[in-house]
């Protein structure tokens, strides 16, 4: 099994942020999305990984990545222009071979992880495997209806009219005859080659095509969520006490996280919350929900 992360795209929905950035990379807790998807694609034990860039922020990404070892992966790099997911998955192909894979956005992430979908994809010989959450706004996403064995029957791009509100998560596993279904698609009408459509031929074609609903949360950075919702949620998941600065005549309650170097001097700090790297934070309140970037300064304030 190999994993194709999806780091492109221009971030138009992001701007101005994403003028100088990936918006894969845009630190939610102060740490990038990306950083997060790649953990969860480690913790399924996957270590051959390709990494879809942009020309415009595909250095920005290398910069953050590198080649993969901080997560013990091997990472190669596949430059794609932003014309669609089943796109860029036609660009992989030689770096994808015969190999089935999961296919993670990187601006997007789940709750659930890939471990258990990795194990079902198998165990149950799919030939796709996609993860549903139930949205209020169907018309942004990709639309899936079911039948009652969880099969998928039917699948939209971006409805006007939704047949269902199950929307497709940006978590999606592939055995290599996705190949032959994208090689059958055309260009939608904002000429992107839509993975929906592939997965679409594939269901035309007979394959094997499950789906399965999200019982966990689900942060899209792209176009869903706003960084602050999704700076809430990461630091409720992920953040456990760890106090490495240095902190003086100071409260420091619940899950809150100290990075070297920080300094937190006569102030009180409710998690949770982050304090970056050489942050330094003096005669303030923090309180929850908070993240504190790498070297910022808060003298005399309230957060
Ligand atoms: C893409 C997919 C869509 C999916 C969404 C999840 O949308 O085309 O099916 O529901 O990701 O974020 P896009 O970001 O390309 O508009």
């Amino acid at each position: 099994m190999k994993a194709l992360v999806l780091s492109g795209g221009k971030g138009t929905r992001l701007r101005p942020l994403t003028f100088t950035l990936a918006k894969q990379l845009i630190p939610v807790a102060n740490r990038p999305i990306l950083g997060y998807v790649l953990d969860q694609v480690r913790d399924a034990g996957i270590a051959e990984v390709g990494v879809i860039i942009a020309q415009e922020t595909g250095n920005y990404v290398k910069d953050y990545v590198k080649d993969g070892s901080d997560w013990r992966m091997r990472v190669d790099y596949i430059l794609q222009e932003p014309l669609g997911l089943a796109h860029a998955v036609k660009q992989a192909r030689p770096f994808l071979g015969g190999s089935p894979f999961v296919m993670c956005l990187g601006d997007n992430l789940q709750g659930r992880g890939i471990s258990n979908l990795v194990r079902r994809f198998e165990e149950e010989k799919l030939d796709c495997l996609i993860l549903l959450k139930e949205v209020p706004d169907p018309q942004r996403f990709g639309i899936a209806v079911l039948d009652s064995g969880g099969r998928v029957t039917k699948l939209v791009e971006k409805p006007k009219e939704p047949p269902t509100n199950l929307a497709v998560v940006g978590t999606y596993l592939f055995s290599p005859k996705v190949h032959l279904a994208v090689d059958r698609i055309k260009p939608s009408w904002r000429n992107e080659l839509e993975i929906t459509d592939a997965i679409q031929e594939m269901i035309n074609m007979g394959f094997r095509v499950k789906a399965e609903v999200l019982d966990s949360w689900w942060l899209d950075t792209g176009k869903k969520d706003d960084i602050l919702t999704a700076n809430q949620i990461v630091l409720d998941e992920y953040v456990r006490r760890d106090v490495r600065g240095n902190v003086e005549e100071s409260t420091v309650e619940g899950r809150v996280i100290v990075s070297e170097g920080a300094s937190v001097k006569g102030s009180r700090v409710r998690g949770p919350c982050v304090i970056g790297r050489a942050a330094s934070i003096e005669g303030s309140f923090i309180g929850p929900y908070t993240s504190i970037g790498d070297s910022a300064q808060v003298v005399n304030s309230a957060i």
